[in-house]
């Protein structure tokens, strides 16, 4: 199946810093990507050739939500979907798995693409939860054929710790056999790793942070998958 690559800019990147991405970044055939750079940048981002996704959606279509977004609102900027549920999101606002629900339905109805974020705390796998915590987070998902998971454990975002590929499969498989859809491994993924996560049978792509900043390194990332599609 063609692998996915996501890139996931969060809190990088805005008007001018895009343009210069995209001015650089390239992509063989075989490989579908995706980039979400932040709200401000995603007019811009639109007019190139890879799918555009926000990294949040609200669930409402309009309303008194300071700060927020709405699914309505990324159509008609050209948007073609959104991340739900990143671990940031969870840990530092306050995110829950009813919200990351919320929302993922609120992006389906609107026509978007959704990948909603699951994963366990480095507390969570250690004390042997790590199952039960990914149950909980999937199980209120929709099953959709335009929503997409990413299993991205939080001990491994940005850390430079990332899963083993045999770890990664075990819960890619364990995802799958509770929600029948593609899963994308994210957390700390870069050239030098990423062949061995992407040739595991249930890794279908990956949801990159830091090496998709790069133009060079992002371009590498695809490459690598679409030699593994
Ligand atoms: P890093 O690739 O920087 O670890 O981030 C992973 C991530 O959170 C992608 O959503």
């Amino acid at each position: 199946m063609t692998k996915l690559m996501a890139g996931n800019w969060k809190m990088f990147k805005g008007p001018t810093e895009t343009y210069a991405f995209f001015d650089a970044f390239e992509a063989p055939d075989g490989v579908d990507v995706i980039i979400c750079p932040p709200f401000v940048s995603l007019e811009d981002a639109v007019g190139e050739e890879w799918p555009i996704y926000a990294q949040n959606v609200h669930w409402a279509a309009e309303g008194a939500f300071t700060g927020e977004i709405s699914a309505q609102m990324l159509v008609e900027l050209g948007v073609q979907g959104a991340l739900v549920g990143h671990s940031e999101r969870r840990q530092y606002f306050g995110e829950t798995d009813e919200t990351v629900r919320q929302r993922a339905e609120a992006a389906l109805a609107a026509g978007l693409g959704v990948i909603a974020c699951v994963g366990e705390l480095e507390g969570e796998r250690e004390a042997g939860e790590t199952e039960a915590v990914l149950r909980r987070q999937v199980e209120v998902l929709p099953v959709h054929d335009r929503l997409v998971i990413a299993y991205e454990p939080v001990w491994a975002i940005g850390t430079g710790k990332t899963a083993t590929p045999d770890l990664a499969q075990e819960a890619h498989a364990f995802i799958k056999s509770l929600h029948d859809t593609r899963v994308l491994y994210g957390g700390s993924v870069k050239p030098e790793n990423a062949a061995d996560l992407l040739a595991q049978p249930d890794i279908d792509g990956a949801l990159v942070g830091g090496a998709s900043l790069d133009p060079a390194s992002f371009s590498s990332l695809c490459r690598i998958a679409a030699s593994l599609s």
